[in-house]
């Protein structure tokens, strides 16, 4: 199985979008760090991206199958999205959301998340190493290993 690590829209211009934002590091950093982490965890990650809704969709539903958990940043999809709490409701395994902004610090519109209805831990306004915690949480949520 592996920890599915899915990403929401724009976030595939990471690096170049709002890097006052979001910073400098691209989501091909993000993947490589988590892939050195996974290596180094034992676990297996696949990590993906997409600006469709249905796609994300789509591979919350292949993770029903494949998933040991699921890191999710569904981006302004947490804001939105039925469509993606209802299929992480189907999910059994851990969900754990990050943003790399401090949504709460920001338009009161991303305050609210649909997605935290569903998800075990939130991560926020820890940059882009909020994706490691959350794959780090995943693997303690996984192993047996308590709290
Ligand atoms: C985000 C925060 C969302 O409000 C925004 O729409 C994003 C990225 C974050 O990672 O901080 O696209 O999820």
């Amino acid at each position: 199985k592996h920890v599915y690590i899915l990403n929401g829209p724009n976030l595939n211009l990471l690096g170049k979008r709002q890097p006052h934002i979001y910073g400098h590091e691209t989501l091909a950093d993000v993947e490589r760090d988590c892939a050195a982490l996974a290596a180094e965890l034992g676990t297996q990650i696949r990590f993906l991206q997409s600006n469709h809704e249905g796609q994300i969709i789509d591979w919350i539903h292949e993770a029903r199958e494949d998933g040991l958990g699921i890191v999710i940043n569904p981006a302004a999809y947490t804001h939105t999205s039925v469509a993606i709490l209802d299929a992480l409701n189907t999910f059994e395994g851990p969900v754990i959301e990050i943003h790399i902004s401090n949504v709460h610090k920001r338009e009161p519109f991303r305050h609210h998340s649909y997605v935290s209805l569903r998800s075990d831990g939130v991560i926020a306004g820890c940059g882009t190493q909020g994706y490691q915690f959350g794959l780090r949480r995943v693997v303690t949520l996984t192993s047996g290993a308590s709290a």
